[in-house]
């Protein structure tokens, strides 16, 4: 473990979320300002950041785990000539992804969605796809049985705290943040199996903090549903990809100030390097590095609240 990452934060935890990730995030009403952040907290990440640029992959913080077990996969996943399932393809990192795969010289994308359009270029299928549809994802398997690259990308981020959140809300959050990437990962595993292909999760640095309310119990699931996924599908040469990143400028910030935010043009160029790279993990930006790094410190040092 390097003296930056979690030696440091075990020491002595920060008394803010790393970066200041609630400014993007839906702060509490009855929330405090903390007076006593530390005098480096105008440099957090996402406080100064007013560029959109992603740090090139030679540049970007890996994970602490990560200085510890440098693991990749032994094969890595090219683009080129692959066949691409996209989930929630329409959304802002969607559509990102279906463009930066056709950029890379994917033969064909599965472009899908709850409403499919047309993409004027004959190489992406668009496919209708409601991912919390268990017999809606059965069907993809013959629709899409030669998917060799996988993208669980769709999500939802629904308002309102855990406590007052409707069962239905609830529900309809774990159903496709969660059992719908699982669902179709049961439902693709074959075909990637044969490909020897790759599978990305797209998860959240919200899996950690528990801000994002529901979507974060969905989120955390989804993490561990894609450490589970890699042991079951290493044997066979499957990558497995999660991806971890903070707040990004899509429809799901709508009202959120972009200032800051990673651009989703980047985050899935970042997406496809890692996955050419064979890389398990990719941690998009500082805050999510950061964010992880807290994890294994005190649950203060993610909530300082707490420990007034
Ligand atoms: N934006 C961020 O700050 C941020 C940060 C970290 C991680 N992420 C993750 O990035 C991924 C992409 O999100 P985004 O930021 O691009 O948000 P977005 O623009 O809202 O896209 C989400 C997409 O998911 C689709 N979707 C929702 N429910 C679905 C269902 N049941 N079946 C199929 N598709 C469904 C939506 O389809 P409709 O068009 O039909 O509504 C939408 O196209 C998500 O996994 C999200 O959690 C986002």
């Amino acid at each position: 473990m390097t003296a930056e990452s979690g030696d440091a934060v075990a020491k002595e935890p920060p008394r803010r979320p790393p970066g200041n990730c609630l400014l993007f995030y839906p702060i509490p009403a009855d929330d405090e300002p903390d007076t006593q952040a530390p005098p480096d907290a105008a440099h957090a990440p996402g406080a100064d950041r007013r560029t959109h640029e992603l740090p090139r992959p030679a540049d970007r913080p890996r994970a602490h785990h990560e200085s510890l077990v440098q693991e990749r996969n032994t094969t890595m996943t090219s683009l080129n000539g692959a066949t691409v399932l996209v989930t929630g393809a329409n959304g802002g990192l969607g559509t990102e992804l279906v463009k930066a795969a056709l950029d890379r010289g994917a033969r064909r994308v599965y472009a899908t969605a709850r409403s499919p359009k047309e993409w004027g270029d004959e190489r992406v299928v668009p496919l209708r796809l409601d991912v919390a549809d268990p017999e809606a994802v059965d069907r993809i398997a013959r629709q899409a049985g030669d998917t060799t690259i996988l993208i669980n990308n769709a999500a939802v981020y629904p308002k309102g705290d855990l406590l007052t959140a409707s069962a239905e809300d609830i529900t309809t959050t774990i159903d496709t943040n969660l059992l719908g990437p699982i669902r179709l990962t049961q439902t693709l595993a074959s075909a990637l199996r044969s490909a020897k292909g790759a599978l990305v999760n797209v998860g959240s640095v919200l899996g950690w903090l528990a801000i994002g309310k529901a979507h974060s119990v969905s989120k955390a699931g989804l993490w561990m549903a894609t450490n589970a996924f890699r042991l079951e599908l290493a044997p066979a040469g499957v990558q497995v990809l999660g991806v971890y990143a903070g707040p990004t400028d899509t429809p799901m910030q709508a009202g959120n100030d972009p200032a800051g935010m990673n651009k989703p043009s980047d985050v899935a160029s970042a997406i496809l390097d890692a996955v050419e790279a064979g890389d398990h993990e990719l941690f998009v930006d500082e805050l999510t590095t950061k964010v992880h790094t807290a994890l294994s410190a005190p649950v203060t040092a993610l909530y300082p609240a707490l420990a007034q």
